[in-house]
């Protein structure tokens, strides 16, 4: 005779930032609550997250329409569920447990202290609500149940045993570092219950471009300056004011993960690294009776701009005969094309360092398909899906850990 399943009111497949906030909030509000995760180890992207300070949400997410800051097929999803649990919402609870943070800029908050105070906050929390836990559980099966006289519509086969649920929070994130657990399982979960999944693609990652060390960019490894960022055109057009980072392989930092996330294969991207200044213009009407040299020109008219990345600009064979010119000589279609190429630096990445790298997943479960005030599947009654493992891909800067945050507690004030 096979054992009795275990039974719970919810049970949540996933222990990550939202299955622990779902899980505290359905337990303190007495429902019985089981998190199930095949990681032994739990809040693994929590602990790694912001550099290990976890950068948890963004305080430009209160007072406005959250939609701007999320990509997905239907941005606007988000309103309800970020309205209805705040960035303030979760300040408070931080504030309440008595972690202390900082705002760094543009809105992120990060703890002072680090990334496992908060991962410590969701275990007091699911701890005074009681919740039950299975780490190291491998699921080998979910199922419906036809309806039972104690109202259990799932069935979970797991190494841990066997449960049945009345409602199933499907929690399990997206792709990104498969080597801290991320695995497909929600959307195959999913897919077994008729949902549509937008292919999940890399995001928050850094780019890469072909003959990079052959074109001598490679040796400009190192250098961060702040820029403007660009892709796509009319309604996919994005832009970001943030800092570019040149590395061996491509280009990273804030401004190129930023736009990783909108990035088409086949687009290019556009670098502006004087976002302030029209240099062609600036080049062309301010070389009347200039004695000094082309590259002190430049310097003088971008001073922010590295050293090394100006000798690497203007070693280029089309500008480096006039380098050493006196600026009032070189004629004003050199300038313009040479202020064109430092305001519009346009490149064909060839991919990105994919989901390895990546910081977050783009696509995923369709939220068409999901009730935006609950997270519940509008295809089968009491499966929810929350977090990362939906179709909603937040900026750089907090915005994915408050949709954890806030889809989480949207399904548990539903259960
Ligand atoms: P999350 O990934 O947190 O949890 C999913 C859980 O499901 C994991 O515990 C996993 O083990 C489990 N799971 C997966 N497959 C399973 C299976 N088959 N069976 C059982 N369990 C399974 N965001 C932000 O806002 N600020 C930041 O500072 C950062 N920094 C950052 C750095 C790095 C390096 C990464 C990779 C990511 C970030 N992020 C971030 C993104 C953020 O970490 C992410 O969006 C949230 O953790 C998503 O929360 P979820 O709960 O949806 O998934």
């Amino acid at each position: 005779m096979s054992p009795l399943p275990h039974f719970f009111h919810t049970l949540i497949i996933g222990a990550g930032a939202a299955g622990m906030m779902a899980a505290a909030r359905i337990g303190q509000r007495g429902f019985s609550v089981a998190l199930l995760d095949h990681a032994v180890k739990i809040g693994e992207k929590i602990r790694i997250s912001g550099g290990g300070r976890c950068n948890f949400t963004n305080r430009h997410l209160d007072g406005g329409d959250a939609s701007p800051y999320y990509v997905s097929q239907q941005p606007r999803f988000v309103r309800h569920a970020l309205s209805r649990f705040s960035a303030q919402d979760f300040v408070q609870l931080v504030e309440a447990h008595g972690i202390a943070y900082h705002e760094k800029h543009k809105g992120q908050l990060f703890c002072s202290g680090s990334a496992q105070e908060i991962i410590a906050m969701l275990q007091e929390e699911c701890r005074k609500g009681g919740v039950s836990w299975h780490t190291g559980c491998r699921i080998d099966a979910v199922c419906a149940l036809p309806e039972q006289a104690d109202g259990a519509r799932f069935e979970i086969r797991s190494s841990s045993g066997l449960f049945c649920c009345r409602n199933l929070i499907t929690a399990t994130g997206g792709l990104a570092v498969p080597a801290i657990g991320a695995t497909a399982f929600g959307y195959e979960l999913a897919k077994q219950f008729g949902h549509s999944i937008i292919t999940p693609e890399a995001a928050l990652v850094p780019l890469r471009f072909e003959n990079w060390t052959e074109s001598g960019l490679a040796a400009l490894s190192g250098i961060a300056l702040p820029v403007c960022i660009r892709t796509g055109s009319g309604k996919t057009a994005a832009a970001f004011d943030e800092d570019l980072l040149f590395r061996h392989k491509g280009l990273s930092g804030p401004a190129v993960l930023q736009i990783s996330s909108y990035w088409q294969p086949g687009n290019s991207i556009t670098v502006d690294f004087a976002p302030d200044t029209d240099l062609a213009a600036a080049l062309c009407h301010g070389k009347s009776g200039q004695k000094i040299q082309l590259n002190t020109a430049i310097r003088q008219l971008c001073p922010h701009l590295p050293e090394r990345l100006l000798d690497c600009w203007l070693a280029q064979p089309a500008f480096a005969p006039y380098a050493a010119h006196k600026w009032a000589d070189v004629p004003n279609t050199l300038l313009q094309q040479l202020g064109r190429s430092l305001n519009e630096w346009t490149l064909l990445p060839s991919g990105s360092d994919g989901h390895k790298k990546a910081e977050a997943t783009r696509g995923g479960v369709n939220v068409k398909e999901i009730h935006p005030k609950t997270m519940e599947s509008r295809l089968r009654p009491g499966l929810y899906f929350i977090g990362e493992v939906m179709d909603i891909t937040g900026w750089l800067g907090g915005y994915n850990f408050q949709w954890a945050w806030s889809s989480a507690v949207c399904a548990a004030d539903a259960v």
